[in-house]
């Protein structure tokens, strides 16, 4: 019997491209590939790469750099490793690679790894192969259900793809480009594929597309469903005590996902809404086809459904025009809102999209304080709303042993970590946790019942804190 071939890859960017790793590690799975820690002994290397901001495609280029060495001396040792790029950054410069990495066997985009097999029997004749097309079928014929026996357990929390794709056309944003036109997938497959995840004992499912509430994937009635019917119907397997779903994008929020996060004590209260900006200039300028009035409107629906709903997003400071006036509505959006959490960003014009022919950018500096300014207040809402927890019972699913012995680690519904002394017997339950205390961005506890006396608990009683 041949030794199994050994594959290492290395993820960038969105949940999409661990999902993605996930299925390539899969399907390679049945060809004789196991996974590898190590480049090292890796017969075959991947960099899953993401294109979305600042300075992506250099980072592919100096790690393909790192990797070249690895493959210089892994020929001397008499061993053939074979390099390949896929994600965004193969999809966006899929020919320019080839040119300037001579190093790199294969190039793979995101709507083709269904085809990485074939790709890598090419180079192993010694060819370069480059597949970087949009099929003009279905697009989610890169994400066969994994083989029975393929399917390993993703722990307690995995993720799911229902869409990809987007159609927004933010001025900023490649993702129309790299990832296509939207396009959802069938309620049954979703379906399947979640039922098998629980089988395999995860409990926690994250629904993830690019534009995940634009969602209008095929029901089994043969209509379409939107994704709140989706996460109804989600909601109803046995075994799924958590269901989350990202990112959304404010003008697709319904009135069916509203209805969801007041009807389903399984989806949880937190909702990752990017915005981008407060300003109405610069959303007018992004193309996001909401005002900050709008967004606030969405925010206030699911507040009005959940109370105890939180929520986190997404900014880009320093956008082409970006007055300093802009920048303090976005501060004044922020402090309007109150987010649990937020990610920010300088802006980057990314080759291909509208932005990038804006003249207006705002001085390297300016970008740098204003960054600075919106993430102190960011960082003084999340240290807020984590202090809140402090003296209340939350929920907590337990994900793992932590670092420091006998300590189980999980989250909350708000994806705060959360410590307790316990038994690993508490992986996978839901249970509750009096909060004494915070540690950074963790909040430490103690199981407020006794673990081993109760059955485990499959549903979320609305948390104690709120935003
Ligand atoms: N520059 C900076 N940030 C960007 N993002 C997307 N494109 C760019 C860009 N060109 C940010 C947006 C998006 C997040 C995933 O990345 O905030 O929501
Ligand atoms: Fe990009 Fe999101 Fe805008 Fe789509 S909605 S173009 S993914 S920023």
């Amino acid at each position: 019997m041949t030794p199994p071939r050994k594959l290492h890859i290395k993820s960038y960017g969105c949940q999409m491209n661990v999902y993605d790793a996930q299925r390539m590690v899969d399907s390679l799975g049945g060809e004789g590939f196991v996974e590898t820690a190590s480049v090292d002994e890796a017969d075959l290397v991947i960099l899953n790469t993401c294109h979305i901001r600042e300075k992506a495609s250099e980072k592919v280029y100096s790690e393909l750099g790192r990797l070249r060495v690895a493959k210089d001396e892994a020929a001397r040792q008499g061993r053939a490793m074979k390099i390949a790029v896929a994600g965004c950054v193969a999809q966006a410069e899929g020919d320019e690679i080839i040119a300037r990495a001579p190093t790199v066997d294969v190039v793979v985009g995101p709507q083709s790894y269904h085809h990485l097999p074939d790709l890598l029997k090419r180079a192993a004749r010694g060819e370069r192969a480059i597949e970087t097309e949009f099929p003009a079928d279905d697009k989610f014929d890169h994400l066969p259900a994994p083989k029975r026996d393929a399917i390993r357990a993703r722990g307690i929390s995995a993720f799911v793809t229902v869409q990809e794709g987007c159609d927004k056309f933010c001025t900023f944003c490649v993702v129309p480009y790299t990832r296509g036109s939207e396009i959802s997938r069938p309620v049954a497959k979703i379906e399947d594929e979640v039922k098998r995840l629980v089988d395999n004992g995860v409990r926690e499912i994250t629904l993830i597309g690019q534009n995940v509430n634009a969602y209008h994937g095929e029901g089994l009635d043969g209509r379409s469903w939107s994704l709140g019917r989706l996460l109804y119907h989600l909601a109803e397997i046995p075994g799924v005590a958590r269901l989350r779903y990202s990112t959304s994008h404010p003008n697709d929020v319904d009135d069916s996902l509203i209805a969801a996060h007041r009807d389903l004590s399984e989806l949880m209260p937190f909702v990752h809404l990017p915005v981008q900006s407060g300003s109405d200039r610069i959303l007018a300028a992004m193309n996001r086809k909401h005002t900050a009035a709008d967004y606030q409107k969405v925010v206030d629906k699911f507040r009005t459904a959940r109370q105890d709903i939180a929520f986190s997003s997404d900014f880009i400071v320093g956008f082409p025009g970006e007055t300093e006036q802009d920048f303090r509505a976005t501060l004044a959006l922020v402090a309007q809102i109150g987010y649990a959490a937020a990610y920010s960003f300088k802006y980057s014009p990314r080759p291909g999209t509208p932005a990038a022919d804006m003249q207006e950018m705002v001085p390297a500096a300016e970008m740098d304080e204003r960054l600075e300014r919106l993430q102190t207040l960011i960082d003084s809402q999340q240290s807020a709303f984590n202090r809140a927890a402090i003296g209340t019972t939350v929920d907590v699913l337990f994900e793992r042993p932590a670092r420091n012995p006998g300590q189980i680690v999980g989250r909350t519904a708000y994806l705060q970590p959360a410590h307790v002394m316990a038994s690993d017997e508490i992986v996978g339950q839901v249970l509750p946790v009096r909060i004494d205390g915070l540690e950074r961005y963790s909040l430490l506890g103690a199981l407020a019942i006794d673990a081993t006396a109760s059955a485990p608990r499959l549903s979320v009683p609305s948390a104690t804190i709120g935003a």
